[in-house]
């Protein structure tokens, strides 16, 4: 039997960090051929390092949120002999990357607009022109899918109390680029539909990545499964979306949250 993911070339957005750099493992090997970016530096050094040696690897530097830089990067990936049939807005400004810059979470009255619309290009302009690129060059050529990543705090508000005494807190652009994101999928899942394009948002849940005993505790409270979810429990559900099994689905938002948002 085929692998899963035979026949895919994978594009993934901020492919680095926790969940980026699980989805690349799997899906190479699940069998796809996978073309990994992120912004230059440590996330991307490491990934490499990983990886460099495997055919079906490749690894491009790029910012979502520079426009130049997105409208050349199918034609890069193509001049390079790979066509890009799965297509995963993956890369987001986002607490675990706020927390390893060392930036502090200011509350929201002191949140500075500079630092609201920077999420905001990032997570939701940046997954715009990378969909609008998608548009220019990719769809209706041959067929396609699109996979928008939100958050279980994209249609449910953060549980602010959790936050209480730690090092992070959850920021409310983050929030709004979530819900925001969706918006984008159901606007395009209509639009692309007539032309062989899927697109789909996964919600993912808090997973965890060295969170004290006491947050997983306040977690796990809220969540119905009792416990914050390993990254390879959502790449399950992404290896999913990114194969042809999920060919009869668009427009969706699948969340993969332990029932967080179900109560
Ligand atoms: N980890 C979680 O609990 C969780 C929960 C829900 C949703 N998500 C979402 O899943 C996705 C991946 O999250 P993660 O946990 O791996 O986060 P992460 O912070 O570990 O990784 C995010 C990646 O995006 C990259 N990035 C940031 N700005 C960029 C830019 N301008 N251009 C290109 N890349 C950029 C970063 O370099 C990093 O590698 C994000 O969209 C996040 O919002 C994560």
């Amino acid at each position: 039997m085929d692998k899963q993911l035979a026949g895919r070339t994978v594009f993934i957005t901020g492919s680095g960090g926790v969940l980026g750099s699980t989805y690349v493992r799997r899906m190479l090997a699940a069998g796809a051929r996978v073309v990994s970016s992120d912004l230059p530096g440590h996330r991307a050094d490491a990934l490499k390092a990983v990886h460099e040696g495997n055919a079906n690897f490749r690894f491009y530097d790029l910012d979502v949120a520079d426009e130049s830089q997105v409208e050349g990067i199918f034609q890069r990936i193509m001049a390079d002999g790979w066509e890009p049939n799965v297509v995963l807005n993956n890369a987001a400004i986002t607490g675990e990357m706020l927390m390893g810059a060392g930036k502090s979470f200011p509350d929201f009255a002191d949140t500075s607009v500079a630092d609201f619309e920077k999420t905001m290009r990032v997570n939701l302009t940046g997954a715009f022109m990378i969909a609008r690129q998608m548009d220019r060059d990719i769809i209706g050529k041959y067929p396609a899918t699109l996979i928008n990543v939100a958050s279980m705090y994209a249609l449910n508000g953060a549980h602010h109390p959790i936050y209480d005494g730690m090092p992070f807190k959850n920021f409310s652009a983050y929030g709004v680029t979530k819900a925001g994101i969706h918006g984008l999928t159901v606007w395009l899942a209509g639009y692309w539909a007539k032309r062989k394009a899927t697109v789909n948002t996964i919600a993912p849940g808090a997973v965890f990545n060295n969170h004290s005993e006491e947050f997983q505790r306040r977690v796990g409270e809220l969540i119905m499964a009792g416990r914050m979810c390993e990254p390879d429990e959502i790449a399950d559900a992404m290896l999913f979306l990114a194969s042809a099994q999920s060919g009869y689905m668009t427009g969706q938002m699948v969340n993969v949250d332990g029932g967080f948002s179900a109560w």
